[in-house]
C-alpha cells in the first residue's frame, strides 16, 4: 500500500489555498484518520492511487483451472431475466422485457488513450482473427446472489495488445452505450451516464479477463451486454461493464459508476471478499442461483476470496490490505 502517493494525491491543492500552516496540518490531520479507519477509507478521494501491482508468479497451469468449474450451471433461462443492466430499469426481470430492441449491429469500440495504435473499429475489426473461447465461471454480485455461466469470449489482453499500450497505460477504463432513444432507464439519474468501469492494467491483462460475446454457445443476448461486455469473474459483477462502445488506456485510476455514486460502498478493486463487508449487508454467503432451485430462496453457500479465483489472482494482491483497498 502506498500511503505516501495517496497523501501527496489528495494533498494537490492549488497554490492559493495553502496559505496557512495551521490549516495544511488540520488536513493532514483528517487525512491521516480518514487513512487509519478502514470505514472511510481513502477510495472516495478521486485522486487516490491504488498501490502498483507486485510481479505474479502463476502458473499457466493454476490460470487454466480457473476456466471451467464442475459446480451446477445456472439455467440459459434465469441468466438472460434475472438481470442487472440499469440502462433498462432497475428491476431483475426489467432488461430481458426493455432491451430486445436494443439495435447490436452495427457496433463500433473506440479504443484510445495511451496507446501506440488508436482508433474506431467495428466489432468485426475489434475481433477478428480471435477464436471465442468458452469459459466456465462464477458470477457473483454485490448484492448476494450469484450464477455459474458458460461465457464465449475472447481474453481481453488479445485485444488490448493489438492497441499498444504504452508505459503510461497503468489502467484501462470501459464505458458502455448512453442512448436515451434506445435505454429507457437512462432518463433517471440514478447514475451519471454513461456506465463506466476501470481495471489496473494488470487486471485487464490477466489471462482470466474475458471480452464475452455469448453465453451457452449463443450470441450474447441484449440484457446481457450485446454485442461485447467485459467478464471479471474474481470481482463483485458490477465491474462487468456490459455493451462497451469505449476503451481507454489511462496513466491513472478512471472514473468507475458505482464507485463514484458510494466510495465508502464500492471499492475501486471490488473484489469478492466475504472478510469485508458491505457496510449495509454481509458478504460472507450468496444465494446460489443454479440449476431448477427457486431464484429467492436459493441455497446459500459460503462466499470464497476473489470468488474462488484466489490460486489465479491472488498475486496481484500481495501485501495489499484488502481492508483499505477494498
Ligand atoms: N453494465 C452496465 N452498463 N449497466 C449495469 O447496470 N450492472 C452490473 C454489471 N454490468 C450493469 C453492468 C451488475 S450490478 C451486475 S451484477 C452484472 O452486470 C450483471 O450481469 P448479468 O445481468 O448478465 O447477470
Amino acid at each position: 500500500m502506498n500511503l505516501r502517493n495517496a497523501f501527496k494525491a489528495c494533498l494537490r491543492i492549488p497554490a492559493s489555498q495553502v496559505t496557512d500552516e495551521a490549516i495544511y496540518r488540520d488536513r493532514r490531520r483528517l487525512l491521516a484518520a480518514l487513512a487509519a479507519s478502514p470505514a472511510l477509507g481513502l477510495s472516495g478521494c478521486a485522486e487516490a492511487e491504488p498501490p502498483a501491482p507486485p510481479a505474479t508468479t502463476v502458473t499457466r497451469a493454476e490460470v487454466e483451472s480457473g476456466f471451467k468449474t464442475d459446480e451446477e450451471l445456472t439455467r440459459y433461462e434465469d441468466i438472460t431475466t434475472y438481470n442487472n443492466f440499469y440502462e433498462f430499469g432497475t428491476g431483475k426481470s426489467d432488461p430481458s422485457k426493455a432491451a430486445k430492441t436494443l439495435r447490436t449491429s452495427p457496433w463500433t469500440v473506440a479504443v484510445g488513450g495511451e496507446c501506440g495504435k488508436p482508433g474506431k473499429l467495428s466489432l468485426d475489426d475489434l475481433l477478428k482473427g480471435l477464436l471465442p473461447e468458452e469459459r466456465i465461471y462464477r458470477l457473483r454480485c454485490v448484492e448476494g446472489w450469484s450464477m455459474v455461466i458458460p461465457w464465449l469470449g475472447v481474453p481481453l489482453a488479445d485485444v488490448l495488445r493489438r492497441f499498444e499500450p504504452n508505459s503510461n497505460a497503468n489502467y484501462v477504463a470501459f464505458t458502455t452505450l448512453a442512448d436515451r432513444q434506445q435505454m429507457p432507464g437512462i432518463r433517471y439519474r440514478s447514475i451519471d451516464w454513461p456506465y463506466r468501469e476501470g481495471l489496473r492494467i494488470d487486471e485487464a491483462m490477466h489471462p482470466l479477463t474475458l471480452l464475452a460475446t455469448g453465453l451457452y454457445g449463443k450470441p450474447l443476448p441484449q440484457q446481457n451486454g450485446a454485442p461485447l461486455r467485459l467478464v471479471v469473474p474474481w470481482k463483485y459483477g458490477f465491474k462487468s461493464i456490459k455493451s462497451i462502445v469505449a476503451i481507454t488506456f489511462a496513466r491513472h485510476p478512471p472514473h468507475c459508476s458505482w464507485n463514484r455514486l458510494q466510495p465508502n460502498e464500492y471499492g475501486f478493486f471490488s473484489n469478492v471478499n466475504p472478510d469485508v463487508d458491505h457496510p449495509r449487508w454481509s458478504q460472507k454467503s450468496e444465494r446460489r442461483i443454479a440449476g431448477t432451485a427457486s431464484k429467492l430462496f436459493a441455497e446459500r453457500i459460503p462466499t470464497r476470496l476473489f470468488n474462488g479465483y484466489a490460486d489465479q489472482v491472488g498475486d496481484m494482491y500481495a501485501g495489499m490490505d484488502l481492508r483499505r483497498w477494498f
